[in-house]
C-alpha cells in the first residue's frame, strides 16, 4: 500500500457548515478557501452506483424521501440536495462519486472516501467504491470506514489505495484490527483521544485523525498531541494553509 500526505485539515462532509453537505458546491468551496483536502460519505444507490450522501434514508438533507439503497440513481440524481441547508443552494444536486472524485482532481484536493455503506452492504459498497479508485493519482484518495467488512472489500479491489479504520471510540485491540487490514491510518472521535491513546499511536507511528474539530483550543491540543489531521465542519475558523505534515 501507498504512503499517504495527510492534509492538515479535511473540510467535513465536503463544505463543512457552510454549504449543503456531501454536495459539489461544498467541494468547491472548500478549495476556495484553500483547503487541501475534504472528507465526504459514500453509500450505494439501489442500481449499485456510488453516491454522496451521510445517512441511509434522503429525508434530512434532500427534498426526496425514502432510503438511498432503494433508490436507483436515475431519481437520486434529480433531487434537490441543497435547498434543505439554504435557498441559495436551491437545485444543488446529490453527487455521484465519480462527479466528486472529477471535481477533486481538477481542484487538486486530496479526498477521504467515508465508505458508509447501507445495513447489509458493507462488502458490495467496499468493493464498488474500491473499483472506481483503483487506478486513481496516487495521494488523491484515502479511503476510510467504520466497516472493517468495508475495508477488506476495498482492500481487495484497490490494495494500493491507503485506508484508514474509523472509530467513535478506539478499542483496545485498534493496533490488531489495523494491521489486520493493512490500514495506514486511524481515524476517531476527537473526544475520544486520550492521552494515553494518542501516545500509544505516536509510539506505533500510526498516523492518526480526529473528528469533528470546530473549536481552535481543540484543535491545538489535538496537533498538540500528535494528530496527523482534523475534521472539522468550521471551514472559516482554521487557516488551512498551514504546512502539511508528511
Ligand atoms: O470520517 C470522519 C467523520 O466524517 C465520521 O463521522 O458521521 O460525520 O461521517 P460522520
Ligand atoms: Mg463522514
Amino acid at each position: 500500500m501507498a504512503g499517504y500526505c495527510y492534509p492538515r485539515l479535511f473540510a467535513h462532509r465536503g463544505g463543512g457548515a457552510l454549504a449543503p453537505e456531501n454536495t459539489l458546491a461544498g467541494i468547491r468551496l472548500a478549495a476556495r478557501l484553500g483547503y487541501r483536502g475534504v472528507e465526504v460519505d459514500v453509500m450505494l444507490s439501489q442500481d449499485g452506483l456510488p453516491v454522496l450522501i451521510h445517512d441511509e434514508s434522503l429525508a434530512r438533507t434532500t427534498d426526496g424521501a425514502g432510503d438511498v439503497a432503494r433508490t436507483p440513481l436515475a431519481e437520486l440524481s434529480r433531487l434537490d440536495a441543497g435547498s434543505r441547508f439554504h435557498r441559495a443552494f436551491a437545485g444543488e444536486p446529490l453527487p455521484r462519486l465519480e462527479d466528486a472524485l472529477d471535481c477533486c482532481a481538477r481542484l487538486g484536493l486530496t479526498v477521504n472516501i467515508e465508505i458508509k455503506p447501507a445495513a447489509g452492504l458493507a462488502e458490495e459498497t467496499g468493493r464498488t467504491v474500491g473499483g472506481r479508485v483503483a487506478a486513481g493519482e496516487p495521494g488523491a484518495v484515502l479511503l476510510s470506514s467504520f466497516s472493517e467488512a468495508a475495508l477488506a472489500a476495498a482492500r481487495l479491489i484497490a490494495p494500493a489505495v491507503p485506508r484508514a479504520l474509523l472509530f467513535e471510540a478506539v478499542p483496545p485491540d485498534w493496533q490488531g484490527r489495523l494491521s489486520g487490514l493493512d490500514c495506514l491510518g486511524l481515524h476517531c472521535a476527537a473526544r475520544h483521544l486520550s492521552p494515553e491513546l494518542a501516545a500509544a499511536l505516536r509510539a506505533a507511528g500510526i498516523p492518526f485523525a480526529c473528528y469533528t474539530v470546530n473549536e481552535a483550543a481543540t484543535a491545538a491540543g489535538l496537533f498538540e498531541a500528535g494528530a496527523a489531521a482534523l475534521f472539522t465542519d468550521r471551514l472559516d475558523l482554521f487557516d488551512p494553509r498551514n504546512p502539511d505534515r508528511c
